[in-house]
């Protein structure tokens, strides 16, 4: 089988239930901590010595209003609220590491770019270039309305969006310093040599940014870039910009096709097929053996709340609870679309033309039913898992909690050494910055072929558009 080394995130999300909805009840469960700056050492400290890839924190920037016409649900359950700022935490976890990096989540649609751009560099430099950043356009209505507009802004409007947002991030973390600017001459009394920092003087359809970028270059420049669309458009994004991408599927056989057909997609950008990681959700559930295991897994189901993922679901702005169980979802989603909403596209995905309401109902509760799903000893979770990888090309997963810190500590307790054996985990961490860690040593920067690197020494600053070869 195969023997190319698995890499894993913790998903994580600066609040209480992010997709396990209905275990903050759990006793053993620790979420309510999340407000307190301990909870995210010890967590950060609990990964290292894992030898966890990263952190991976969602974020939403809205609340879950879309389920029974109101928040209600969304605020009893704690479904991704109360939420904090995911970006804040990252200092405090990086004090106490040297090698777990960082992905965290930003939306390009609704605050412009410059003060991200900064924001990242901070973080990359406070890191030592162990941020990563998750690229998302948001698909909360209520986001819409916390910034300033009535209505979502469509969804492959907010690629186009987020693709010129990019497109002046890289001018300003590529392009607008060179290496060499920071000279520090006490004697000459120079500290950054004024000819090697320019301007980026972007102007385009959405945004208009002067530059200087205000950060100097920090290890990585631009954070290692994750996406995660699976609309046609999102795919293409990913394919162009990002260096992880996630992947989604029915089943195994297409998420290797869906792997596939992203690594196709990166060539036709001008991108090597390798230069662009790809990542799947993974349910597991360890014990000491196959009946512990299931025991946690059965725990799990009678504390799961149904209103809770529905709430969760219905924030798309689908609330299937208002549907008759035999009601076909196609229809629905055909009736939704007249409002101009994008779930239609996106749901159409997840469905077949004959899914009931009832079985979305299921399915949307169900997480044993989760595309990659293992419950049961170190040994059987292994076989799962070396199995997809060799099966699908992923090159990694992002590991759902059940338990904080429940689920990483069976991780690192029951998984870790029995992958090690079998040469599919790091025995020690190698490279320090997180690029390096995704692409081998020497590799700190976007490769060459990257859309962002052709800003680099201030070239094509006035060229925005990258064509994609066929
Ligand atoms: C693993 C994973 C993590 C995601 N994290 C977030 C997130 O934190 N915030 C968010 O708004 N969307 C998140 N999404 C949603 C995606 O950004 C994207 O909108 C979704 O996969 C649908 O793709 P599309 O927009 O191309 O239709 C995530 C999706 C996946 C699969």
């Amino acid at each position: 089988m195969t023997t190319k080394q698995i890499g894993f995130n913790l998903f994580e999300m600066n609040t209480v239930g992010h997709i396990s909805h209905g275990l903050w009840v759990h006793p053993a469960n620790t979420r309510h901590r999340f407000n307190d700056l301990d909870f995210w050492i010890e967590e950060a400290k609990l990964l290292e010595a894992g030898l966890f890839d990263a952190v991976f924190l969602a974020d939403v920037i809205g609340t879950y209003d879309g389920y029974r016409a109101g928040p209600e649900t969304a605020l009893r359950e704690a479904v991704q609220i109360p939420s904090n700022d995911p970006l804040l935490v990252i200092p405090a976890m990086a004090a106490v590491t040297t090698h777990l990096a960082f992905a965290a989540t930003f939306s390009t649609t609704y605050e412009p770019p410059f003060a991200f751009a900064r924001r990242a560099s901070t973080l990359d430099h406070l890191t030592k270039g162990r941020f990563g950043w998750n690229v998302v356009t948001s698909y909360l209505p209520n986001a819409a309305r916390n910034f300033g507009l009535d209505d979502e802004v469509g969804h492959d409007d907010r690629y186009e969006i987020a693709d010129e947002y990019l497109d002046v991030l890289y001018k300003l973390w590529e392009g607008s310093w060179d290496d060499d600017a920071v000279v520090r001459n006490r004697e000459n009394r120079v500290y950054t040599d004024p000819s090697k920092v320019r301007y980026i003087n972007h102007e385009g359809e959405f945004f208009k940014v002067a530059g200087p970028h205000l950060t100097e270059p920090s290890l990585q420049r631009t954070p290692v870039i994750f996406q995660a669309g699976s609309s046609d458009r999102g795919r293409e994004f990913a394919a162009k910009h990002a260096e992880g991408a996630f992947v989604g599927g029915r089943d195994l056989q297409v998420y290797r096709e869906n792997v596939a057909d992203i690594r196709r997609r990166a060539v036709a950008w001008g991108r090597g097929p390798e230069h662009i990681k790809t990542y799947a959700s993974a349910v597991i559930i360890l014990g000491r053996d196959r009946d512990d295991a299931e025991r946690k897994a059965e725990e799990f189901r009678r504390l799961s709340s149904a209103e809770g993922y529905l709430a969760h679901a219905g924030g798309g702005g689908i609330d299937l609870a208002a549907y008759p169980r035999e009601a076909r979802v196609f229809d629905i989603l055909q009736a939704e679309n007249k409002a101009g909403r994008d779930n239609a596209q996106s749901g159409r995905r997840h469905y077949t033309p004959t899914t009931t309401v009832g079985e979305a109902l299921d399915a949307v509760t169900a997480f044993d039913r989760s595309p990659f799903y293992a419950a049961g000893s170190a040994t059987e979770v292994a076989d799962a898992i070396e199995g997809w990888i060799a099966e699908t090309d992923l090159d990694g997963f992002n590991l759902r909690q059940f338990l904080t810190p429940g689920t990483a500590e069976d991780f690192v307790e029951y998984l870790v050494p029995e992958l090690q054996r079998r040469g599919l985990y790091r025995e020690s961490y190698e490279e320090s910055t997180f690029r390096e860690r995704l692409f081998g040593q020497g590799n700190a920067r976007l490769f060459a072929e990257h859309p962002g690197a052709r800003f680099r020494g201030g070239a094509n600053l006035q060229v925005d558009e990258l064509q994609r070869s066929a």
